[in-house]
């Protein structure tokens, strides 16, 4: 070994030691005839004093490292006459006898500090040099750590971890395939796995009974904060269980990951219906950090000469507690800001349960001070709080108030990064209409099973049937989802018939599976966590990209290496592949 300590070793325990340290030099300080060095690695930093008086080489040497210089130290661990308690290395510094520079380094493109003054595309640039600030790399670390403590439970809990491949055929999961040409096969691609979720069934027909795998998937998907084009999943497979099983399975790994990594005891995680969550949050995926929960008011408000609540589908709202206080132009600046395109409300009302005991609302005209009192009956108001109303069509005016709910909830300073509020949400939907295809897709994915007892309103109401489907959301992200499967081929054939395949088509797409179920296929389930999230969550931040070492960027670009980007004449002419431009 070049060294025989690291940077972040060393203690008063070791004065009088004479060690060699490796690292780069993060910051000098020339006090005339002492400079002081702080050499950095990837445990710590340390401070080295050269005593310059004495010797010329040395003086020379240390005078001419910049930051970042590679360098390898030798030298005797004295006291510090000024410690720094905040530091694990605070106590001691290292009185350099000899020096080596092993290399040499341009100065950085930005401080390579905690906080950089590098931005977004720069730091994405220079994503090696990025890494080498603490933020980032504390983030990779914690991936680490949180990565074996699941093989650990998994492996704890009889899983095996079996690979899949990675060149297959496309499974429709809702987002577009990336593709890859075959050279042996012109004219015919390869598809990059969106999730190995046929794989994982076709191994518990082959009797594996517990798989999982931690996966690169590959979505070709327009990208937001928590979505990439390549990313992780925790990938988990069960047979001859039931979706209590699956549950408490997974929720064990949850409660397992924040003990161990966090040292947080989540206790039972709360299940909650669809339905429910689509009623009291207007998402699939509440934030149950904090309540506000949805109130709705077509009986309290309706009839009463104002037009917009007569005519409105859902009348409903939410109860800011202690907002009364609101200026008009707070809220008139609310308004609009609902009233952006995104959200596309086309109105806000509001009430004022004042601090004095009476109330005031927008809609004064229509809704006398005693009517008032049954809306504030119905929020549950008290003095001090602020009723939000929205009106329309249900689905829509309930996705709007879900907006406003978590807009209050940052607001008021509800949505706290250190707590942690897990959820499942249970029995989504099998199908959902697609308006733009103006059929049915599945909700989740074409093998998830309906609900036995639904199954007969498949024909009659399709948009009603249940299924066996649930996500584990936390703090409002979700985390994971699964379901248990369809695993007898007369019901998945039945479900792709309803799903708009032909017998045919289902037969060249899917035969391979269908086949599989006539061999013997036993009950089974599963379900996969965005591994990616669920780190992101862990570590506070609100975008997936600084717990992936080498991300994309918004378009789908990796602009440290420049992809993605041409190929040559020659590749394309080889793979037979036609340009139209
Ligand atoms: P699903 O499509 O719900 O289920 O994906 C599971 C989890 O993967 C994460 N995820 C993503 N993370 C980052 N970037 C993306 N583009 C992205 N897309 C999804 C989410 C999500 O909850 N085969 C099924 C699972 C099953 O049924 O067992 C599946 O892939 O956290």
């Amino acid at each position: 070994m070049l060294r025989t300590h690291t940077c972040g070793e060393l203690n008063i325990k070791h004065l009088g030691e004479t060690v060699t340290l490796c690292g780069w030099v993060q910051k000098s300080r020339d006090l005339g005839g002492t400079t002081f060095i702080d050499i950095r690695d990837r445990y710590g930093l340390t401070q080295l004093v050269f005593n310059t008086d004495t010797d010329a080489a040395l003086r020379e040497t240390s005078r001419g490292l910049g930051r970042e210089f590679v360098i390898r130290v030798t030298g005797k661990v004295l006291e510090r006459s000024n410690k720094n308690p905040k530091m694990s290395t605070g106590e001691i510094e290292i009185a350099v006898s000899g020096i080596e520079i092993l290399n040499e380094a341009k100065l950085p493109p930005f401080l390579i500090e905690d906080e950089t003054d590098g931005g977004e595309e720069l730091r994405a640039k220079y994503r090696y040099l990025d890494l080498r600030r603490n933020p980032i790399r504390n983030n990779l670390v914690l991936r680490h750590k949180m990565s074996q403590e699941v093989r650990k439970y998994l492996d704890g809990h009889g899983f095996i971890e079996v690979e899949t491949p990675v060149l297959i055929k496309s499974t429709p999961e809702g987002a577009r395939d990336f593709v890859v040409p075959s050279r042996m096969n012109p004219g015919e691609f390869y598809a990059l796995p969106q999730s190995p979720q046929t794989f994982k069934q076709l191994l518990m027909v082959s009797g594996f009974d517990r798989y999982f795998q931690l996966v690169k998937c590959f979505r070709d998907e327009d990208l937001r904060a928590d979505r990439q084009p390549e990313f992780t999943q925790i990938d988990c497979e069960m047979s001859f269980i039931t979706q209590e099983d699956v549950l408490n399975i997974f929720e064990g790994l949850t409660r397992h990951l924040f003990k161990a990594v966090k040292g947080i005891d989540i206790g039972i995680v709360p299940r909650m219906d669809y339905s429910d969550a689509m009623r009291l949050y207007g998402s699939d995926k509440p934030d149950i950090r904090f309540g506000m929960q949805f109130v709705e008011l077509n009986d309290v408000v309706k009839g009463k000469g104002f037009s917009i609540f007569d005519n409105a589908e859902l009348v409903v709202g939410i109860n800011a507690k202690g907002c009364a206080n609101y200026t008009r132009k707070q809220i008139d600046e609310l308004t609009e800001w609902l009233k952006r395109p995104q959200i596309g409300v086309t109105g806000m009302i509001y009430c004022r349960y004042n601090t004095e005991g009476d109330l005031k609302s927008s809609v004064d005209k229509f809704y006398s001070e005693d009517e008032l009192t049954n809306w504030a009956a119905a929020f549950e108001a008290e003095p001090g709080d602020l009723m939000l109303v929205l009106a329309g069509k249900t689905e829509k005016v309930r996705k709007q108030l879900n907006e406003l709910r978590l807009e209050m909830g940052n607001r008021l300073g509800l949505r706290d990064k250190n707590t942690f509020a897990p959820l499942w949400v249970l029995d989504f939907p099998l199908l959902e209409w697609d308006e733009e295809s103006g059929r049915y897709h599945a909700m989740h994915h074409p093998f998830t099973s309906p609900k036995p007892e639904d199954i007969n309103m498949l024909d009659t109401a399709p948009g009603e049937v249940r299924a066996n489907a649930y996500d584990l959301v936390i703090n409002g992200t979700e985390i994971g989802g699964g379901s248990i499967r369809i695993h007898d081929r007369a019901l998945q054939s039945l479900m792709f018939k309803h799903l708009g395949f032909s017998p045919e088509e289902a037969q060249k797409q899917f035969g391979f599976l269908l086949d599989a179920f006539e061999y013997g296929a036993p009950p089974h389930g599963g379900l996969a966590f965005g591994l990616d999230r669920l780190v992101s969550i862990f570590a506070g931040l609100d975008s997936i990209r600084d717990v992936i070492a080498f991300p994309k960027n918004n378009s789908g670009r990796d602009v440290m290496i420049d992809t993605p980007s041409t190929i040559s004449e020659a590749q394309m002419n080889e793979l037979k592949i036609k340009t139209t431009v």
